[in-house]
């Protein structure tokens, strides 16, 4: 049932858009409100007004419409949803939504929601074979973007193949499995992310090779599972995702404080690579060579130990504390003897040397050490390994 669900549904400019107008009233049959948004080329397949008529709400069309005080920005409509849905989701919006474009009211609210985004494709088969447009689905899908269909079948086309949006009941089934109430919804997870940048000077830093990808997956898997996730990420390769608390730093101290302002929390992931040491006598303005040959002579301090600081806590620990050992050598006993000396529950060890290719690389073989021993998983992707361990903090938060 989706009784006080809020969808948004984009209707972009495909034959299919007049399925979308069925889509609403079966929304709307199960309780959901739909916000509608025509696209340009929409309004090509359906009015408006039977848009509106169906939805029994105002149809939004224009970007610049919304400027209005009296309206509903662009923004706030874009947050105003508990999903966004796309139903036709064509080829062009697909390309924009990969692409980052923001050109028109749909793109832009795609690009400006803190929402997940569901996409039911609809296009002639040659279209959906197309390079780029399965080029743009692995994009969306390693966003995090949700897709339902196409389906196989005979085109108004006339051509046969997969490209047929998926009927409204299906996209309805996609749509209550999206906001299902997942196993960790009411409980609280931080996650930290990526590296950090040590200051030498205002332009120079100290950094090391995490990309951020493991613990972008972990935040998504963790959010896909109903979990409010604040995610505090150093400066990473890859962007965060969609449906989860963003709070951006730099340095280790600033994470410390970031997971500070963020506990309590139900349970605390680290996946964040935390330099162990700043540069002490980091230079407020930019070093310069004196001529004489001398190179600077930097002095390190140790920054703080987040991971264990946090499981250490005496009042309002998080309930499971897992941290991460990225390792070359000895990988089972050093992330065993770093268990202890923490005192977090569970260790992420992982081998990073460089010929595993794991450090900035897909994929990830880890083992998982607890008090119930050591659990290995083979190599798997860090999608597969993040949904893995995701499903495993719902059974301990259980
Ligand atoms: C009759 C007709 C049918 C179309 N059907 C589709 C379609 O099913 N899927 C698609 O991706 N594009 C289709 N297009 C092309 C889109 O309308 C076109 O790419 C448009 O720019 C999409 O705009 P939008 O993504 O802003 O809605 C069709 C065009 C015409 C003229």
């Amino acid at each position: 049932m989706l009784a006080g669900k809020r969808i948004l549904l984009i209707v972009g400019g495909g034959i299919a858009a007049f399925k979308s107008l069925d889509l609403i009233r079966r929304l709307r049959e199960r309780g959901a409100t739909v916000t509608p948004v025509l696209t340009r080329a929409a309004e090509e397949f359906v009015t408006p007004l039977s848009t509106s008529a169906l939805a029994g709400q105002k149809v939004y069309r224009d970007l610049f419409d919304l400027t209005d005080e009296a309206e509903m920005g662009h923004i706030e409509l874009s947050r105003a949803a508990d999903l966004v849905v796309v139903a036709p989701a064509t080829a062009d919006l697909m390309g924009k939504m990969a692409g980052g474009l923001a050109n028109d009211l749909a793109s832009t609210l795609l690009m400006a929601t803190d929402k997940r985004v569901l996409i039911a494709p609809a296009m002639n088969v040659r279209m959906w074979e197309h390079p780029a447009t399965q080029r743009n689905l692995a994009t969306l899908k390693g966003d995090g973007v949700l897709t339902v269909g196409p389906d196989v079948g005979d085109m108004a086309c006339g051509e046969h193949g997969p490209g047929r949006m998926s009927e409204p009941l299906a996209i309805v089934d996609a749509v209550e499995a999206a906001l299902l109430d997942g196993p960790l919804k009411g409980k609280h997870v931080l996650v930290t992310s990526g590296p950090t940048h040590e200051p030498i000077d205002p332009v120079r830093y100290i950094a090391n090779r995490s990309s951020g990808a493991q613990g972008t997956a972990i935040a998504r898997s963790l959010a896909a599972l109903g979990a409010n996730v604040t995610f505090v990420t150093g400066p990473a390769d890859v962007p965060p995702p969609l449906g989860v608390k963003v709070v951006k730093v730099q340095t280790a101290s600033e994470m410390k404080e970031a997971v500070d302002a963020a506990l309590p929390a139900d349970a605390a992931v680290f996946a964040a690579a935390v330099a162990d040491w700043r540069v002490a006598n980091a230079s407020g303005s930019k070093m310069k060579k004196d001529g004489s040959g001398n190179a600077p002579a930097l002095e390190f301090t140790e920054n703080p130990d987040i991971l264990a600081g946090v499981s250490q806590m005496k009042k309002d620990r998080p309930k499971l504390v897992v941290g991460f050992a990225a390792e070359t050598d000895d990988v089972q006993a050093n992330a065993t003897a770093k268990r202890k000396r923490k005192g977090c529950d569970w260790i992420v060890a992982n081998d990073v040397s460089p010929e595993t290719g794991i450090m900035g690389g897909s994929e990830n073989a880890v083992t998982i050490i607890s008090d119930e021993g050591a659990e290995s998983w083979p190599r798997l992707t860090k999608d597969q390994v993040a949904a893995k361990i995701a499903a495993k903090i719902a059974g301990a938060l259980a």
